[in-house]
């Protein structure tokens, strides 16, 4: 599987340099604080996200299965002259900070059906009371579209499948929305997502 996303970074920037717009209106309103200002991104690819959040104040931990992901995120960190904490791990094997993080950013973190609720399950667990998952992601209306995503329905979400996997957190917002991405090769043209926020109890 990583081997998959390897070769798929030999080019740089397939789903582009910029962050998701989504990712840019929800940090905003959550700005870091001495007290709130830690924030994980798991699945991060290239960096995308994670290199506008630490240009916004945040420290940030990226953690990505692609080893050539990761090495492309520390350089474009670095050409931007922040940090970004990379960590090249599986979604299974990766720690985190014990202390918890403010913000979890899911960015079309879809995993196989039989991976998801566990994976969504660890997600709840890296954050810390009071933090916040901000996830974006393809609905089952975008299979057949060719502007990314599996293509397997069953890798796809759905507002009761997150409302369910989501469950023991206050969930502010879930809704689909249909948008034109412009996001790299990967990510182009007309698309059906999901955004998705849910708070931790403090
Ligand atoms: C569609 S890309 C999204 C990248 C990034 N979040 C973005 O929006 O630009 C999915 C990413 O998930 C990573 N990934 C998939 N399964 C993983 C796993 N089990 N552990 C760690 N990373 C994984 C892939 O390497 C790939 O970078």
């Amino acid at each position: 599987m990583h081997r998959f996303w390897d070769k798929r970074y030999q080019k740089e920037g397939v789903y582009g340099k910029a962050p998701s717009p989504f990712w840019v209106r929800e940090l905003e309103r959550v700005a870091p604080s001495p007290a709130g200002n830690r924030l994980l991104l798991p699945c991060e690819g290239e960096g995308r996200n994670a290199v506008w959040a630490a240009r916004n104040g945040w420290t940030v931990d990226a953690f990505d299965g692609s080893s050539v992901a990761m090495k492309t995120c520390k350089r474009w960190a670095a050409e931007a002259g922040v940090e970004v904490r990379t960590h090249h791990a599986d979604a299974f094997e990766f720690e985190g900070d014990v202390d918890g993080y403010d913000v979890v950013g899911l960015f079309y973190a879809h995993m196989p059906p039989h991976l998801r609720l566990p994976f969504h399950e660890l997600a709840i667990g890296w954050l810390r009371p009071g933090g916040r998952v901000i996830l974006e992601g393809f609905e089952p209306r975008q299979l057949g579209l060719p502007s990314g995503g599996p293509k397997a329905e069953a890798m796809l979400f759905t507002t009761a499948m997150l409302s369910e996997d989501f469950t023991e957190l206050e969930i502010l917002k879930n809704e689909t929305t249909s948008v034109v991405l412009d996001e790299g090769p990967y990510h182009q043209g007309p698309a059906h997502i999901i955004q998705f926020i849910a708070e931790k109890s403090a």
